[in-house]
Formats: structure tokens, sequence, C-alpha cells
């Protein structure tokens, strides 16, 4: 009796371990193959991600090898030398930037030949081939992490051509030079992910012959400053974040102008190699700036920035004007026969648009160019003369409808030498002038105030702007938008 008591709970015992041997068994095949159980898919961390090579390109449709993929910049501390009779110039540039995937290689744009690149002070190997620096550090950089890039480089930027047969963008002066030109100027003096979509902050120094200026964007931190036998320093600083391509540096003999106005400090900067005449009216035009900016932010909301002014090199042959952040460069060919405040009014306007609110693609160029000249027309409107409707009227009817100038859809230009095409500006204003008259005043000013202050800082694309149009208007403006910005043939009639 006593031993059949026994079986009972034995054989229970033994049916339990099984039980539970089956289970151990089965429980992780299932959960290995099943559809995701929560406790045991959590993502992988980055640390174990495996590396990839960043992209050689940040994905514009228009200059697809334009920037890169992979990070992004927070900061760029330039340091440069240069020696005006030579044109050569030496270069060390400390990058800040975090890895947005882990990164077993990246590349830089860089058109100067580089010596030397540390990341997180580690050497790192070096290829460079068609604007390109791969960098390849010693070990992969984490995705999210900080990281320190240092690159060293040199050599003479004019012999570095534009592409094939197109001089280099770097523009020597009698005693000098400056760096300007749009999209591409970066990679001429300094490594960069060059494209507007990645603004960072900017330190910039230069190291020049003692007795030379040295301008740069916003605040002067310090100069000129001793720097070695022979040589003095200039400090520049740019707080807000800035376009690779609207960093600028001019070296040259420059009368400075400085005076406090309540946009900040106003700092311009005109070459003693201009003549007489041209120096005069270059002076009456830009010293205007402050005048201008206060009237472009009674339209377009508070100014951006800081600091304010401009600068005209002794570059004759310099034939366009950029909006450099904070201090526009002004070709002298401008002030050739007399002063120009348009174009002040112009490079102005861009600190708003173009300079705060950034392309997203180059494809978005209108955002700039459009807009910079739609100001022109506002300008001439509010100082007593004629309407921006008159004078797209005026515009419209000087291009006979067979002429090439309707081929290009300022919406969508075209990349290459389009981006930057008359109808961009022309036909843009225009389309900003169709835009009014279909909206309103109150609701297309109210646009342009809300795209100013919103995006401030950042970037923005055409769609983006459309949209936001329809949003304070609330109207619908596709047709006008398809027939002035996206259509490559002559709207039937005149904007508004
Ligand atoms: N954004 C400049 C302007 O407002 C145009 C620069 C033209 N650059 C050039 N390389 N053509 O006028
Ligand atoms: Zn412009």
């Amino acid at each position: 009796m006593r031993k059949w008591v026994l079986i009972g709970p034995v054989l229970a015992l033994l049916l339990v371990l099984v039980a539970l041997v089956l289970v151990a068994l089965v429980l992780p095949w299932r959960a290995s193959r099943s559809a995701p159980v929560p406790a045991l898919s959590r993502p992988p961390s980055p640390a174990v991600a495996p590396p990839v090579v960043g992209a050689d390109g940040i994905g514009d449709p228009y200059f697809p090898h334009a920037g890169n993929g992979g990070y992004n910049v927070t900061g760029y501390d330039i340091q440069i030398r240069y020696d005006p009779p030579t044109d050569r110039l030496e270069g060390h540039t400390t990058i800040t930037a975090q890895a947005t995937e882990s990164l077993s290689r990246f590349d830089l744009d860089l058109r100067l030949p580089a010596s030397a690149v540390t990341v997180d002070d580690r050497p790192a190997g070096i290829h460079q081939d068609g604007g390109k620096l791969e960098v390849t550090p010693a070990a992969p950089v984490h995705a999210g992490v900080p990281m320190t890039v240092r690159v060293d480089y040199a050599g003479v930027p004019s012999e570095i051509p534009g592409g094939p047969g197109v001089p280099s963008p770097w523009v020597r002066t009698p005693d000098g030079a400056v760096a300007v030109n749009e999209p591409d100027i970066a990679a001429w003096w300094y490594p960069s992910n060059d494209h507007p979509l990645d603004k960072a902050t900017f330190t910039i120094t230069a190291v020049v012959p003692a007795g030379l200026q040295v301008i740069a964007n916003g605040a002067l931190l310090g100069g000129p400053e001793p720097a070695g036998p022979g040589h003095q320093q200039w400090r520049w600083q740019e707080t807000e974040p800035m376009a690779t391509y609207l960093a600028f540096v001019a070296i040259g003999n420059y009368d400075i102008v400085r005076r406090d106005t309540r946009f900040g400090l106003y700092l311009a900067a005109y070459d003693r190699g201009l003549t007489p005449q041209v120096a005069n009216a270059a002076r009456t035009s830009v010293e205007r700036t402050p005048e201008i900016i206060e009237f472009l932010s009674g339209i377009f909301g508070p100014y951006p920035f800081r600091q304010l002014g401009g600068v005209v090199p002794d570059a004759p042959n310099l034939y366009f004007a950029l909006e450099d952040q904070t201090r526009p460069v002004y070709s002298p060919a401008f002030f050739g026969s007399g002063q120009d405040v348009t174009v002040v009014v112009h490079e102005l306007a861009h600190q708003w648009f173009g300079d705060s609110v950034s392309v997203r693609h180059w494809s978005d160029i209108w955002l700039n160019e459009g807009f910079a000249t739609y100001a022109e027309w506002l300008y001439t409107e509010r100082t007593g003369g004629p309407s921006a409707a008159q004078t797209a009227a005026q515009d419209y009817v000087r291009y006979p409808a067979n002429d090439d100038f309707w081929r290009i859809p300022p919406g969508a230009p075209g990349g290459g030498a389009e981006v930057l095409n008359n109808a961009v500006y022309q036909r843009g204003a225009m389309a900003l002038q169709a835009l009014r008259a279909a909206v309103g005043d109150q609701n297309f000013f109210a646009s342009l105030r809300a795209w100013a202050t919103e995006r401030a800082g950042r970037n923005g694309s055409v769609r983006d702007f459309l949209a936001l149009v329809k949003h304070v208007s609330g109207k619908n403006v596709d047709d006008v938008a398809r027939t002035w910005l996206f259509t490559p043939a002559r709207p039937p009639s005149p904007p508004g």
C-alpha cells in the first residue's frame, strides 16, 4: 500500500519536470521566430550598429555631390594664413559635428590639398578626389556623439578652376583677395559640409601681412593683433547659423567705417584701391544700410542678425554682389556710374530670405532671388515710384512670348547655371506679384512675415512657402503657382 502511495507524487513530479524541460526548449525557439516580442526586440544601440560610409552628397537633386551624408556640423573654426603676392593660403579648420549614423568613413568638401586630418585628436586616413576629402577615422565615430575634425590644408586657391573651363571663384585683388560666390566658394578656402541644409556657427581667423585688413561675417572679436614677425591676425565670429556659401573673407587695404545702430554694430569696408568716384558712390549707397534695414524690417519683421554692414573690394573681375551673412560683398561695378541703392536693398532683403531662412535644396532658389528682387520693387513702390504691379507689368511686356526668358520656370529652374538664371529673379518677382494679387495685400505680407519669423535660422522649400500662403490666406493658390512658378511658358496675362 505504501508503495502505491509514493508512486502518485513521483509520477506527478516527473510530469512537471518533463513539462518544464519542454517549455524551456520551446519558448526560445518561439521567441526567435515569431513576430516582435517586446522584451527581446530592443532597437540596436548606436554603439553596436555596424558602421557605414557616409554618403558623398546631402541629397540635392540639382547638385547630387554637394554636401555629404552621415553628420551635421555645429561649428566651424576656420584659421587661415594668406600671402597676397603668391596667393598661397595655409589653413587649419576645426569642425565640430555630430554623426547621424555610425560612420567608418565620411566626406568633407574641400578643393585645396589637405595634408592631415584628425578625428577626436587621432590621425585619420585621407583620400582626396573631385572636391571630396574622404576621411577614415582611426575608429568608427558613433551616431549622436559629438566629434571634432581638424583639417590641415594649403594651396593656391586661384589655381583651382570652378569647373571644366570655368575660372576659380576665388577672387584676387591688387593687394589681397575675396572669397565670394554662389553656390560654390567654401571648398576654395575651408573644408565643410557644403550645402545650405547644414548651417552652423563660424569663427574665422586670418593671419595676413601687417597693415592689411581682414573682413568677414558677424562680430569682430579682435584685430589687428600681433601674429609673428610682420604679420597680424583678425578674428571674426558669426553666432547665428550660417550656410557655408555665405561665409566670406575679404583681405586687402580697406577703409573701415563703424557705428552703433539699433540693429547692432554697423561695419562697412571700402577698398582703398577704388577710384575716388567709385569709392564715393559706393559709400553713398552702402552707408544707407541701417536705413534700408529699418525699411525692410517694417515689412518682413525683425532683422535676423546682430551685425550689419557691407564690403566693396577693388575687384575689377567681380561682376555680382553676394548677400554674405550680416555683411554683403558688392562688386565695385555697381557703383561705376554713381550710387546704386537697389543692389543694397536686394542684398539686404536676402538677410531675411536666403540667409536667415535658407533654401532646402538649390531648386528652391526662387525663395531667395524672387523675394530679394520683389523687395526692390517694394522699395520703389514705397518711395514714390511705380507700384510693384506696374513694375511687374513693365517687365512682363519686355519679354515677348517667344523669348527664352519664359522657358525657365522659377519654381524649378534646373540645375547648374540655371539656378541663378535671370528668370528666377524677374519672373520670380512677378510670381510674387501674382500671389499678392491672388490673396490680397494683408495675407500676402502676413505670409512673408510668417515665413521670415517662423523659419528664422532654418530652411524651407517652395512647397513649404506655398503651403504657408494657403494656410495664412485660406485660399487655394495652386493655379497661380502652376502658372507663374512651374510652367515653362509665358503666362497669358501680366500678374495682378
Ligand atoms: N545671390 C547673388 C545675388 O543676389 C547672386 C550671386 C551670383 N553669383 C554668380 N556667381 N553669378 O545677386
Ligand atoms: Zn540675389
